[in-house]
């Protein structure tokens, strides 16, 4: 497959390394100011570009990509309310667009494995359930994305959880989430639900930015042959 990368930082080269590793071909680099490489012919003659690069560019790469004719897998984050835009643009205007705010295989079974395990335990009030993530100490924010997603898989479907609570006791309501902030850690998320006789623990535990690159080279060859709005939940079919 010809693969056009859009952002070429840390996202950018290690997706370079998985495509070439899985047989694709690099056609184009545009990395910031280089603009008039889109309507290259390199550039058009790609199967699909991966953008990763800032919210605020993002917009004007889609639609500098969508008019070469390139449909787009994108992984930055921050420029969701632009969403509707988008979609308009897929739905109305036969552009191809697929978007995953986080990449990892890992971590999108680990969502489904939570909903999953979530709707289960609904039934079992004797037991409680809360949260632990642990992120490098160069983290800005907490929880982390993840954590927060998870938390909403939990909230949906445990009817005795309202709402979550970050490094406090949480009420009987409450889903508690403690955050730690360790090295150089990538990024461990663990739910516990604890009664008096036990406990069953699920744990994600990141190694490398590889996992998001891998998934992202995947959405690439998935979406080569699709039209439309895509995301991981057309990919990954888990039901
Ligand atoms: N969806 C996921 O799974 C996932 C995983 C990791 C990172 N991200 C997101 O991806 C984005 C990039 O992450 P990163 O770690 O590679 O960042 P980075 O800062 O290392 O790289 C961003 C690159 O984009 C370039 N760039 C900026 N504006 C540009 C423009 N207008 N046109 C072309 N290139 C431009 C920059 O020069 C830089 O080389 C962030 O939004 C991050 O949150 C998403």
């Amino acid at each position: 497959m010809r693969i056009a990368l859009i952002g070429y930082g840390k996202m950018g080269h290690e997706i370079e390394k998985v495509a070439l590793q899985r047989g694709h071909e690099i056609v184009c680099i545009i990395d910031l100011n280089e603009e008039d490489k889109f309507s290259s012919p390199e550039f058009k003659s790609a199967d699909v570009a991966i953008e990763f690069t800032s919210p605020g560019s993002v917009l004007r790469n889609y639609k500098r990509a969508f008019a070469a004719g390139v449909p787009v897998v994108s992984g930055t984050t921050g420029w969701l309310s632009s969403l509707d835009e988008i979609k308009d643009e897929c739905e109305n205007n036969g552009k191809t667009f697929f978007y995953a705010s986080n990449f990892s295989m890992g971590v999108n079974i680990f969502f489904a494995l939570n909903d999953y395990l979530a709707k289960i335990m609904n039934q079992f009030p004797g037991y409680d359930v809360r949260m632990e993530e642990t992120h490098h100490i160069h983290k800005l924010d907490a929880p982390s994305g993840t954590a927060i997603t998870l938390a909403e898989g939990i909230l949906g479907n445990i009817g005795r959880k309202e709402k979550w609570v970050l490094d406090k006791n949480g009420a009987t309501d409450e889903l508690q989430i403690k955050a730690f902030r360790e090295g150089e850690v990538p990024g461990i998320h663990t739910i516990i639900y604890e009664s008096d006789a036990d406990s069953i623990r699920i744990t994600h535990d990141a190694k490398s930015r590889k996992g998001f690159a891998l998934g992202a080279v995947l959405a690439a060859e998935f979406t080569k042959d699709k039209k439309g709005f895509l995301g991981m939940k057309d990919m990954l079919k888990f039901s």
